[in-house]
């Protein structure tokens, strides 16, 4: 089978390298990918936005299955092209991804189909008054976020009611965040420890991989501002037995139930964004495809064949019982550019990825990283995502391992969290539900 892969990131990174292993896999492509990735893949020069590039490249080139990382192309509809095209490809349908692209809708449909989620209203351009109104009877904090995609930058948690009035303001009149917020939702405030599931599923099965949990802070302690994600690992101990059942059967089977009799099945990876709070699980956010940094974490706790899987999603045919986890732990810890997620330098020389290259249990991927002859060098943000498997769930042992091959590694003004994966181990002290 010949795949093309599209993205550039580590999540792409981590996708590439766990097709590589597929024996099924002949030619491996990515558009456009990154220094790391160009060790498992053919990269291809086209962006993740092309489609019609794309859509070129996937016929001349014989490709028979397109995975697709990033949710942009899935929102701008590539796999409802791409199918009309008579080709496979795995994401959900432009209407379906609409459950990442527009938090109205998402917010909207849940309530509809009873899926739990913070309380909220929706406001649509010109409610100015009638959202701060809505925000002076709301509890503090408040969170204000606008409606389409805003790379991560589009939710504001304001401990006051005149900063959600003044984050209004931004949003809806002086388009801070251009057409994406000119609609916001405001939603209650929930306490709790965040979690990420994804579900694979080809719109009526369905196959819950390894719990994750991000760390989207810049600083340790979950200090400092909001970030694309630092590190992760899985599994995540909060989620215990009982909890993913819950999640199984008041968030899972209602969202593709929902989606079905709403008319636009949903195919690919449905990312749970949740927050478990006292009263249960509750949805923060749907996103439409793979998480990262938890993609990195997660696909190399999965046992079996990533490129049979993911076909059979696109051909409407999966088996959730070929989708199994290996009894381990995964830790990523990001290595990031100083200065990120405000501004940052790039272009500076990684050294020591040959002293990590063939350890047991350990992977660099590279999130933002490109070749200069024999150099690898930094290229964005988050520059490495270090991820080390601990067997037999040893979390302990996978942090240990991932901060030694951090400490290999460096480049001119590396930055990364110190405490990835601690909020899991102070979780397993606490309880006996550390398997799952
Ligand atoms: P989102 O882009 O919707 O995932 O929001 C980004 C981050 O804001 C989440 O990961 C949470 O940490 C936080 N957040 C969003 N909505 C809420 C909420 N209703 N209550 C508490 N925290 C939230
Ligand atoms: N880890 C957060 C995201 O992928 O959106």
């Amino acid at each position: 089978m010949n795949i093309l892969v599209i993205g550039s990131g580590g999540r792409e990174h981590a996708i590439v390298w766990k097709l590589r292993q597929s024996p099924r896999v002949k030619a491996l492509y990515c558009a456009p990918g990154n220094a790391g990735i160009a060790q498992q893949a053919q990269l291809v020069s086209l962006k993740p936005t092309d489609i019609q590039g794309l859509l070129r490249f996937v016929k001349e080139n014989g490709v028979e299955l397109t995975v697709v990382g990033p949710e942009q192309p899935l929102v701008d509809g590539i796999v409802d092209e791409f199918e009309r095209n008579g080709l496979r490809i795995f994401g959900p349908s432009k209407s379906a991804a609409m459950l990442e692209g527009s938090k109205a809708f998402a917010k909207k449909f849940m309530a509809n189909h009873g899926i739990p989620t913070a309380r909220f209203r929706s406001f649509s351009s010109g409610g100015f008054s009638q959202a701060e109104a809505y925000t002076r009877e709301l509890p503090l904090p408040i969170v204000v976020k606008a409606d389409g995609l805003a790379a991560g930058k589009g939710v504001l948690i304001c401990e006051t009611h005149d900063a959600a009035a003044v984050a209004l303001r931004e949003m809806m009149s002086n388009k801070a965040f251009g057409t994406a917020g000119e609609t916001v939702v405001i939603e209650e405030y929930l306490e709790g420890e965040e979690a990420s599931v994804f579900a694979l599923t080809d719109g009526d099965r369905f196959a819950v991989l390894a719990t994750a949990q991000d760390h989207k802070r810049i600083l340790d302690g979950d200090q400092g501002k909001n970030t694309g994600g630092m590190g992760a690992y899985a599994t995540a101990p909060i989620v215990t037995k009982e909890v993913l059942k819950q999640i199984e059967e008041e968030i899972i089977v209602p969202t593709l139930e929902g989606m079905k009799s709403d008319g636009m099945p949903y195919r690919g990876c449905l990312y749970c964004g949740l927050m478990i709070t006292p009263t249960g699980p509750k949805v923060i956010e749907f996103n439409c495809r793979f998480g990262d940094p938890e993609t990195q974490v997660v696909v190399p706790l999965i046992d079996g064949d990533l490129a049979e899987i993911l076909l059979s999603i696109s051909e409407r045919r999966l088996d959730p019982s070929a989708v199994k986890q290996h009894a381990a732990s995964a830790v990523c810890v990001v290595m990031a550019s100083r200065g990120y997620p405000d501004d940052y330098q790039t272009g500076k020389v990684i050294h020591g990825l040959e002293k990590v290259r063939h350890e047991d249990g350990l992977v660099v991927f590279h999130a933002a990283t490109r070749s200069d002859g024999e150099q690898v060098i930094s290229s964005g943000g988050r520059v490495l995502g270090v991820t080390a498997i601990g067997y037999d769930h040893d979390l302990k042992g996978a942090i240990d391992a991932a901060y030694r091959a951090v400490g290999s590694l460096t480049f001119d003004g590396a930055y990364y969290r110190s405490d990835i994966g601690q909020k899991g181990l102070r979780r397993q002290s606490h309880s006996s539900t550390r398997e799952h």
